[in-house]
């Protein structure tokens, strides 16, 4: 017989607003009816509870992504790939010169559950994380319930590509994926495919217009083709990209729809770098020493090109490889 061991959260009993509170390493996380709080040892925070929890979200459910999870300008996590980095004010220039940043290097097994539970105990049935907030109810109030089915979606993650067999399936009304008020107008038809026979595995094709139209979130880059280390993640936005992604590898973007405003930012500082406006058909590469937050006026298609490759984080930091993605 094979044991997990599953890490200890440490969390308390629930306070007066019904929410428990939850402690990793030197820090402390509490909710009330509007707001979370985190407190380490040379300081303290406090966000608005429904941006926390958009945030809280995207890291939990992106297993803490690629580089740098920035929930504001103040704390976040760097993920080192075995363990992650949980930090407050620690890219934050008037944190650093105050001397009142902190960072705890935890397990990324600690994290992960301990950001889970929080997640689960704070998110009340009213309120979907990854939805825009056209399409959600409340964060707000006293502990109400739990929202299990959304905070817990099945993350998109194909092997090879949507829509072929054995992979990721299409979407319909039928697998609960109806059409976003805002695409109505995109086309539904598939491609219609006839591969030699015996090749009926390896040759597919789908509507990635028709799919991603039918994406019931927000900011959720999810795998729709999979080229060895190169990772096709295609996401709808609408309204603001609910963390502030560090990068650690250089990340294209290709505007499929609609219009994305980019605010770049130092990685390491936060001092502003350039501000992107992005329509149909713009590509743009994040260099691999800023960070980014996305606005969305309204739901837009987004096709993100990541590099996989996981020595790049190495090979960036120590100069091998540049930031910047391409010499002209
Ligand atoms: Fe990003």
């Amino acid at each position: 017989m094979t044991a997990t061991l599953e890490p200890d959260v440490t969390s308390s009993a629930p306070n007066s607003q019904g929410y428990c509170e939850f402690t990793l390493g030197q820090f402390q996380f509490r909710r009330d009816e509007y707001f979370a709080y985190v407190d380490w040892p040379t300081g303290s925070h406090i966000m608005s509870v429904d941006a926390f929890l958009r945030a809280l979200q995207r890291d939990v459910a992106w297993d803490f992504f690629y580089g740098t999870v920035n929930f504001d300008g103040v704390i976040g996590t760097v993920n080192h790939y075995g363990t992650v980095d949980l930090f407050a004010g620690r890219y934050n220039d008037a944190y650093r010169k105050a001397e009142l940043d902190y960072t705890e290097n935890v397990e990324t097994s600690l994290i992960r559950e301990t950001f889970k539970e929080m997640l689960d105990d704070w998110t009340n049935a009213t309120f979907d994380p990854f939805a825009s907030p056209h399409e959600t109810g409340s964060a707000f109030g006293i502990k109400n319930g739990n929202n299990r089915p959304a905070i817990t979606r099945h993350r998109v993650a194909a092997a090879r590509m949507v829509a072929v067999p054995g992979d990721e399936g299409l979407r319909s009304d039928d697998t609960g994926h109806p059409i976003n008020r805002m695409f109505a107008d995109v086309p539904q038809d598939e491609p219609e495919v006839y591969p030699e026979p015996g090749f009926e595995s390896e040759v597919a094709a789908f509507s990635l217009f028709a799919y991603l139209s039918r994406s019931p979130v927000t900011w959720n880059p999810s795998v729709v083709s999979v080229c060895k280390i190169s990772l096709f993640c295609a996401t709808t936005e609408e309204y603001i990209l609910p963390i502030i992604h560090g990068n650690d590898r250089v990340e294209w973007f290709l505007q499929l729809s609609d219009e994305i405003h980019w605010e770049v930012e130092d990685r390491d500082s936060g001092s502003v770098r350039a501000r992107v406006v992005m329509r149909p058909g713009d590509v743009c590469a994040m260099p691999a020493d800023i960070r980014h937050q996305g606005y969305a006026p309204k739901r837009s298609m987004l096709l993100v090109w990541e590099n996989a490759d996981p020595a790049l984080p190495e090979l960036i930091a120590s100069g091998q490889t540049p930031t910047y993605p391409i010499d002209f």
